[in-house]
């Protein structure tokens, strides 16, 4: 995938030397904003432009654009504690969570709820240097827009780099709960635009050696996502995936030591039963 990196027309300095820098990380051309987007990539041979503007930065392909934004923030909030995602990493009656690291943050969206909703703080994982670029942007102006999701968007810590490398940084048991959302190999019904985050994001199925780290940081769980239709994986850490909790289209594995709610004694993997958000 070819990437050029440009401005808005008639940049200050600024933002000449943002997208210089952001071309630079990201192994791409920095471009001199002439004329349309659309034909800078035609005439220089490029698919996509990750345009830095006064505003905001983002990506574009054709019609269509990519951006940091609260995404389905308020849907998420409608359920609030009910909502499978804090079910599994907060489960009712179990000890309150402080810290999170969300391995692979995308754009954030799940961060951000998380962030919100639970009132913690979120370390934030990118291995792809285009969307850690969106991110480093991204992130400050949604803390800064006054919108409900802003508290949640400043209690987010970006680290870029790949999830194995920064968790091994980190001490034994050093945060509550390690969050894992790798790519679908099968994606389900795509929002407008995630295509174009396929395009850049790390499509690394989730190894063993990323589960184990996740678990030797973890003080309380791990939580993997996975399509609802999906197995577990053939491979574990600890005491095994012991917790299932079930969603709409997608299901959260849960690798915890101990069940801390009467609600999750029962064996609830794969189980039905718990079909609920
Ligand atoms: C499905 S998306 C996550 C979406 C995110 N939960 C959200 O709500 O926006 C997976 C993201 O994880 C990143 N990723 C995958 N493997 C990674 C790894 N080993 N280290 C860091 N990031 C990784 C991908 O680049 C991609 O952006």
């Amino acid at each position: 995938m070819r990437l050029l990196v440009t401005t808005t027309p008639d940049p200050p300095d600024a933002l000449v030397a943002r997208a210089r820098a952001v071309a630079e990380r990201c192994a791409s051309q920095y471009v001199v904003r002439r004329g349309s987007v659309a034909r800078m990539c035609r005439d220089t041979d490029n698919d996509v432009a990750y345009v830095v503007r006064r505003t905001r930065e983002e990506l574009r392909a054709g019609a269509v654009s990519l951006h940091v934004h609260p995404g389905l923030f308020y849907l998420k909030r409608e359920a609030g504690a009910t909502h499978p995602l804090i079910r599994a990493l907060a489960p009712p009656g179990g000890a309150p969570v402080a810290t999170v690291v969300d391995a692979t943050l995308g754009l954030a969206g799940d961060a951000l709820f998380v962030a919100t909703q639970l009132a913690v703080d979120v370390i934030g994982v990118e291995a792809s240097p285009v969307l850690g670029a969106l991110l480093e942007e991204g992130l400050p102006r949604m803390a800064r827009e006054a919108g409900a999701w802003s508290a949640g968007a400043a209690r987010v810590t970006l680290r870029r780099g790949d999830a194995l490398d920064v968790l091994r940084t980190l001490p034994d048991g050093a945060v509550d709960v390690v969050y894992l959302d790798p790519m679908f190999e099968t994606p389900l019904g795509a929002q407008a635009g995630f295509d174009l985050l396929r395009l850049f994001a790390e499509d690394a199925a989730l190894s063993p050696e990323l589960l184990a780290e996740a678990w030797r940081v973890a003080a309380r769980r791990v939580v993997l996502k996975v399509a609802g239709t999906a197995t577990p994986p053939g491979f574990s850490a600890g005491p095994g995936w012991n917790r299932r909790v079930r969603g709409q289209a997608v299901d959260y594995l849960v690798l915890e030591g101990e069940l801390t709610d009467p609600e999750y004694e029962a064996p609830t993997l794969g189980d039905p039963a718990d079909a609920r958000g």
